[in-house]
């Protein structure tokens, strides 16, 4: 089957509202195209070997039931995966190295904030990106922006490693450091209060809805009163969110991959709280709608992502 690769092709569908469609980003296959494919990477059917008989059928007898009699994964294996959060993602990282996904070159035309924040010329940027991967977020910022200085961090040592063997990672321009947003204290890492804009892209989905609260408090802990966070992950009814079997649920909006990762899938509603529980006022949030496209097999399917910015309250 020809995976679904990134392919750079300009819809021609208008804007409307707030939803528009510009590049197609971000769809990769895995290199032996075996496993689902997290982040935002989609294929039409299943993965050669993906998914087992057994996978099937709980999604066939489901179709019977209602939404909220659905069986869900066991609390057992959900505790497991809870468990094994950490190690899923480091094998991830050991089985696609940096191959994964493609270099973010979109983030400065998305956030005027990586350009503009700055209080003046001679002041540097200073920018948070929490839970990093491999960087494919921050090096096109440091190669295109040299006034910044980036902390990144992710959960995973194996990506922490690989950022800190690139040879953009300079101590003078970042400072890389595993840590689990959800509990380690950022200021350990961080000096509280110095961080102009904290960027969360395609990360909190891949942590417990329970737990996202915890991983947002810590942010707000090292933001400066006014500075942002520039959020971007996936929204509901996703393709991706779609595809998933029913055996894969966890909860609501919430489902496991093939490998032991997670994802949620983010409602306007919920990442507004969240964050506003959080302490922090919303300045802008809405659904991205594009298209993930096959040229080789002419197919394509639509994505929903929610992006959002979010300020520190001033206390
Ligand atoms: C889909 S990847 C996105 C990586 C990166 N932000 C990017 O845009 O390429 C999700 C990342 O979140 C990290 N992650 C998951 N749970 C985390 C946690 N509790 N603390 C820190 N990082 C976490 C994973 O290790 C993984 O690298």
């Amino acid at each position: 089957m020809t995976p679904w690769r990134e392919n750079e092709v300009i819809q021609n569908i208008p804007s409307t509202g707030s939803f528009y469609c510009s590049i197609v980003e971000l769809s990769m296959a895995a290199p032996n195209n075996k496993t689902l494919i997290p982040g935002e990477s989609v294929t039409l059917c299943d993965q050669d070997g993906g998914v087992k008989d057994e996978d099937k059928k709980p999604e066939v007898s489901n179709q019977r039931k209602s939404v909220g009699e659905q069986n869900l994964v066991s609390a057992f294996k959900q505790m497991k995966l809870e468990r094994e959060a950490q190690k899923n993602w480091d094998l991830f990282y050991k089985r696609n190295a940096t191959n994964f996904f493609k270099d973010r070159h979109w983030t400065s035309r998305e956030f005027d904030e990586l350009k503009t924040c700055r209080q003046s010329e001679s002041q540097k940027l200073v920018l948070l990106e929490a839970g990093c991967g491999v960087g494919n977020c921050i090096f096109p910022l440091l190669e295109e922006e040299c006034n910044i200085f980036v902390y990144a961090c992710d959960f995973s040592p194996r990506a922490v490693d690989f950022v800190k063997k690139n040879p953009l990672c300079h101590p003078e321009r970042c400072a890389v450091f595993q840590c689990d947003l959800t509990h380690d204290d950022l200021r350990d890492n961080i000096p509280e209060g110095c961080v102009d804009a904290a960027m969360l892209i395609f990360v909190l989905s891949a942590i417990h809805p329970e737990k996202m609260a915890s991983a947002v408090r810590n942010i707000h802990t090292v933001l400066k009163a006014g500075g942002v966070v520039l959020f971007r992950d996936y929204g509901v009814h996703d393709h991706a969110m779609r595809r998933f079997k029913a055996s894969s649920k966890l909860a609501d909006n919430f489902y496991v991959r093939q490998d032991g990762t997670r994802s949620y899938f983010f409602s306007k509603d919920f990442l507004a709280a969240l964050f506003s529980e959080a302490g922090f006022c919303c300045i802008t949030i809405e659904y991205v709608q594009r298209e993930t496209v096959n040229k080789k097999e002419g197919l394509c399917v639509p994505r929903v992502f929610l992006q959002a910015k979010f300020t520190k309250r001033e206390s």
